[in-house]
């Protein structure tokens, strides 16, 4: 029987956009732009389309510039040709009646020279991210980067607006920012990779400057309501020595804070992996999301581990108003269906995450609705 009580199940009013549930699929780097351009392929319009009955789809992470590149095949955002593969995306995503934001991102100093001709990356400080880089010869441990200098910074930060002008052409209905531990705002924010002396460093304020910064320049491209932001505070593997640190609460505070005015579409909170206790978030442990809750004001989108059962439990409690679902979508296109019918989930092939073109991509099936729908 079809289940009518499933918060997860209802459509959404996000500002001006209709969302037919609160289902979103989060990005998935998936490695298919398998071309030196960077361009996404029919192939990746295919894969999105499959997708199209979450209420949101959002991409996988994409370049800005080509300063930003840290892992293969990734595709990008800042070309022409890129711009029209990008189309077909958009078009194939829309003509099955869904939504699509391109999650706007720059990997900083968490990259390596072999994106780069030999040349080092670049970061807020010249301080080894200690994380590693999925290059065209295998994973590769970071370097020292060189220091942005604050040109670089204000340069970086124009072609985070050319890359949201480029989604707006592009046909997409929205933007969000990838700030996820490991990415370069992030590097920002981090007391570890961040030492500068300038008006990017030392205090929150300047720290967090860069936040700010990039979201005025993509509101002058977009509606506010069509901008989203996605952090994960409390990351504690994959990204090196970018661990919570003694500020990341008060920093968060300040964000969150300043956040609320900005009228975004949403703010994407990544949950714990871990438990916190014994580290820097530990009073995070009990009270996550209502944190977060609390000090924004906005919209929130909740991730990481929800399932149909903690996804509806934590709208219906009122903690979230959308929750996104990451490694759900791999293996099942239709996961807004099978929600509805109460469908077991199929499990990805690991081998196939982030190479394998179309294989464990876009060959997997939706469930066979005669069995279950009575
Ligand atoms: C293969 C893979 C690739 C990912 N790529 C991105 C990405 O490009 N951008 C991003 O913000 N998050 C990325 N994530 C994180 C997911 O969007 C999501 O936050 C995470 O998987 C937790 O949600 P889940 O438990 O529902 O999978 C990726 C996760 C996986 C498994």
């Amino acid at each position: 029987m079809e289940d009518t009580t499933q918060p997860l199940l209802e459509g959404y009013q996000l500002g001006d956009l209709q969302l037919k549930n609160r289902i979103v699929m989060s990005s998935l780097t998936r490695g298919r732009a398998t071309n030196a351009e960077l361009i996404p392929t029919p192939l990746m319009a295919q894969y999105y389309a499959q997708r199209a009955s979450a209420g949101l789809i959002l991409t996988e992470g994409t370049w800005v510039n080509p300063k930003s590149i840290g892992f293969i095949n990734v595709p990008g955002i800042y070309t022409r040709q890129q711009v029209e593969g990008w189309k077909l995306v958009t078009q194939a995503v829309h003509d099955k009646g869904g939504l699509i934001f391109s999650q706007l991102g720059h990997i900083g100093s968490a990259s390596h020279p072999d994106f780069f001709e030999g040349e080092l990356p670049a970061g807020p400080s010249a301080v080894n991210p200690q994380t590693r880089s999925f290059t065209p010869e295998g994973f590769k441990d970071s370097l020292t980067p060189r220091e942005f200098t604050v040109a670089e910074i204000k340069q970086t930060i124009q072609d985070y607006q050319l890359a949201a002008k480029n989604a707006q052409e592009a046909g997409f209905d929205g933007v969000e920012i990838h700030a996820l531990a490991g990415m370069l705002i992030p590097q920002f924010l981090s007391l570890a990779t961040n030492q500068r002396t300038d008006e990017y460093g030392g205090s929150i304020e300047n720290r967090s400057r860069i936040v700010f910064e990039i979201l005025d320049a993509v509101i002058e491209v977009w509606e506010s309501t069509r901008v989203a932001i996605k952090f994960s505070p409390a990351a504690l593997s994959s990204v090196g020595i970018m661990t919570p640190d003694e500020e990341t609460i008060p920093v968060f505070q300040y964000i969150l804070k300043r956040l609320s005015e900005y009228n975004l579409a949403y703010l994407h909170i990544v949950g714990p992996a871990e438990d916190l206790s014994g580290t820097p978030v530990a009073e995070l442990q009990d009270n996550y999301f209502s944190h977060f809750r609390q000090n924004y004001s906005g919209r929130l989108m909740a991730n990481l581990g929800f399932t149909q059962e903690s996804g509806n439990a934590i709208l219906k409690k009122g903690t979230a108003d959308l929750v996104s679902f990451g490694t759900p979508f791999i293996a099942n296109p239709d996961l807004a269906e099978r929600f509805k019918y109460n469908i077991p989930l199929s499990e990805s092939n690991q081998d196939t995450i982030y190479t394998g073109g179309e294989n464990g991509y876009a060959d997997y099936p939706e469930a066979e609705y005669s069995d279950y729908v009575k």
